[in-house]
């Protein structure tokens, strides 16, 4: 790119030309850059900042919470509270919502996240990032409560993550695409490295953790048997295979170079609908990659059509390059 675009300047002209950001919607982006960045230099800092590591306490979903889980929530809640866009947070690591304290003025949006997304990752030094997403709090709405977040993924005004790898990079949309941000250090600001981000339809590239086959539903196997078989099987041609264990990281990969994503629903845990959360991590994604010109659905439908019951809902996600998306729904169609 011949003009280096920052983020803030990028958010500017969407909020004049195009006229869809509202300022306060500009604010909380910036706000959310801002954090992520702060993250980002924890996450640099490793055993030196004295980051890495367990914090001896779990979740809600009874998940071991790092110690970088717990940093990253609160850099998060500090940044965002007081701004006055925002009406509440809630966050995978928190039990229930955190509504903006009475002495902030309160906003009209909600902002959702998934902190530190490939938690398992941390202390061995592989890419992991934070998730977020952004829905407006339902108008005429008198005093903010959880039924306030249960809204489907079609909803979201803003959508991103930042992965914190090799590079930072924030990726974002407003529903008008995908442009991603890179973090020059130097000038400590986020800047514009890549517009409309097109996921390619077709990819010879799976993504799926494999030691759990043993538990999928049968259309889930036929998929990747059907790959496992390569050129000789019925696909008839080789596919590859990736799987870093953090969803940020694996997306990034796919809104970078094609390739399918799956963490379904398994049958160690019948009862739940898949691993991954709706609201903090299937939403946002689901709709960054749409907005990709890719394809996100839970093997029976479209991701960002669920109307969630719970905040901490889980689901079964499947996403990325159109097609092979496609090819897996309709194997669960037909099974
Ligand atoms: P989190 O660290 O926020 O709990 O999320 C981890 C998720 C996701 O990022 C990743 O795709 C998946 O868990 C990895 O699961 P496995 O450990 O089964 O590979
Ligand atoms: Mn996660
Ligand atoms: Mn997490």
């Amino acid at each position: 790119m011949s003009q280096r675009i920052s983020l803030t300047r990028y958010l500017v002209e969407k909020q004049r030309v195009d006229g869809h950001i509202p300022s306060q919607l500009r604010l909380l982006l910036e706000v959310v850059a801002r954090s992520c960045k702060s993250i980002s230099h924890a996450v640099n800092k490793g055993a030196l900042g004295g980051v890495l590591g367990t914090a001896g306490s779990e979740n809600v979903q009874g998940e071991v919470q790092k110690k970088l889980d717990i940093i990253a929530n609160e850099v998060l809640i500090e940044a965002n509270e007081w701004g006055g866009h925002l009406a509440a947070m809630a966050s995978e690591e928190m039990d229930s919502i955190y509504v903006v304290p009475n002495r902030y003025p309160q906003g009209e949006y909600l902002l959702l996240f998934d902190p530190l997304d490939g938690s398992s990752n941390i202390d061995v030094n592989v890419s992991i990032g934070t998730i977020f997403s952004v829905l407006k709090m339902p108008e005429d709405d008198r005093g903010v409560d959880e039924g306030d977040f249960l809204q489907p993924g079609h909803k979201q005004v803003a959508a991103g993550y930042c992965v914190y790898g090799p590079q930072t990079t924030l990726v974002l949309t407003v529903g008008d695409g995908v442009a991603m941000f890179t973090l020059d250090r130097e000038q400590g600001s986020f800047v514009l490295t890549q517009e409309d981000v097109q996921i390619p339809a077709d990819t010879k590239e799976f993504a799926i953790n494999m030691s759990n086959m043993r538990h999928w539903d049968a259309p889930v196997k036929r998929y990747i048997d059907e790959c496992l078989q390569g050129k000789e099987g019925p696909r008839g041609k080789d596919f590859n295979m990736r799987w870093i264990a953090s969803m940020v990281a694996d997306v990034h990969r796919i809104l970078t170079r094609g390739g399918i994503f799956m963490y379904p629903w398994d049958k160690r845990e019948p009862d739940k609908p898949g691993k991954l959360r709706l609201m903090y991590e299937a939403n946002p994604m689901s709709w960054l990659v749409e907005q990709a010109g890719g394809a996100a659905t839970n093997g029976r439908g479209r991701i960002l059509d669920i109307t969630p019951t719970k905040l901490h809902e889980r689901v079964s996600v499947i996403l990325g390059s159109k097609n092979e998306v496609e090819r897996v729904t309709a194997y669960h169609r037909e099974g």
